[in-house]
Formats: structure tokens, C-alpha cells, sequence
């Protein structure tokens, strides 16, 4: 009996004490994408099969994705994934996606953090810019003659 009594409490209580935390101008930069999101990090979720017009916009805009093209070096993801290939960070290059490869799929990613490696960005990067390198993220496994 105690253990599902605990789940039920974690399920119940934790999102309500995560919420609870970010204020103020903090609170604006870290506000969620519409998809859903696991309320704690980093997420290993399965993928998200909903859409958002903000995250399709910027996917089909050049002005977006060249804004996640410099914020992909500026907040140091090609420090792990190098410039899209790899390194010590999954392969972003490749047609196959551990968490999935829409953009709302990427920006949760991100948000999230993933357990093998991947860090949060949650509170770190605006939602605005989170959904630039989404766009940008999936442009690269687009462009196999770039590799
Ligand atoms: C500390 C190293 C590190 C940094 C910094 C980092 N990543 Fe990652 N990333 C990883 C690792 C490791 C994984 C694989 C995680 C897993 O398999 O659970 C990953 C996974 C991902 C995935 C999922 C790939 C898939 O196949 O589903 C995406 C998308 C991604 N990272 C994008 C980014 C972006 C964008 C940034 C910068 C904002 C970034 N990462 C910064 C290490 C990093």
C-alpha cells in the first residue's frame, strides 16, 4: 500500500511545489511550451505528438533558425554535440531521434534535459529562444549534404 500512496503524492504535490518556485521575471523566462511536459527534470518522456503555431512559425523562418544557429555556439550546445554531429552529446545530424524529432519534441528536450547527459535549460534560456534553436536543431538531420 505505501508505495502507490507515495506515487500518488509525488504526482500530486511535486508539480503544485515545482510551480510554486520560479517569480517574477524569472517565471516569464521559463514559461512552458504548450506541450506536455514533465514537471521535473531532467524528463525522460516519451515523445509529444502536440503542436505549437509559435514552434511552426519559427521552423519555417530563416531570421529564426539563423538566431538558433548563433545560439547553438553561444549557450555551448556545441560543446557537447559539436556542431551538430555529435561529440559527447547524441548525434542531432542523423534521422533518428531518441526523444523525437519535431520541434516541439526538441524545445521539450531542451526545457527538460534528458537522463543520459542532456542539462536542463529551464529558467536559463527564454521559451522565444528555446523555440530558435529547436528550429534550428531540426534544420541540421535536414541537410544531409552538410554533414
Ligand atoms: C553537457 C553536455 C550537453 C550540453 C551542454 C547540451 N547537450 Fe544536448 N544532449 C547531451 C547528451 C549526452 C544527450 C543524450 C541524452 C540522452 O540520451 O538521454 C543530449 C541530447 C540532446 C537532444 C535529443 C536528441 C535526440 O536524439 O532526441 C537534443 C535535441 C539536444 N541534446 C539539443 C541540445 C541543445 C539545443 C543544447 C544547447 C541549448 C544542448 N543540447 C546542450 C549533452 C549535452
Amino acid at each position: 500500500m505505501k508505495g502507490p500512496c507515495l506515487l500518488l503524492f509525488a504526482s500530486v504535490f511535486l508539480p503544485a511545489v515545482a510551480d510554486a518556485q520560479p517569480s517574477g521575471a524569472e517565471k516569464a523566462n521559463s514559461a512552458l511550451p504548450q506541450v506536455s511536459l514533465v514537471p521535473i527534470a531532467p524528463g525522460g518522456g516519451m515523445p509529444v505528438n502536440e503542436k505549437s503555431a509559435l514552434g511552426d512559425e519559427y521552423a519555417r523562418s530563416p531570421e529564426h533558425i539563423e538566431a538558433g544557429r548563433q545560439l547553438f555556439k553561444a549557450m555551448n550546445c556545441s560543446g557537447c554535440h559539436s556542431s551538430g554531429g555529435g561529440g559527447m552529446g547524441a548525434n542531432l545530424m542523423d534521422q533518428s531521434w531518441i526523444y523525437g524529432g519535431s520541434v516541439e519534441n526538441i524545445a521539450a528536450t531542451i526545457v527538460e534535459g534528458r537522463p543520459n547527459g542532456m542539462p536542463t535549460f529551464r529558467g536559463l534560456i527564454p521559451m522565444e529562444q528555446i523555440w530558435e534553436l529547436a528550429a534550428y536543431v531540426k534544420t541540421l538531420s535536414e541537410r544531409p549534404t552538410e554533414k
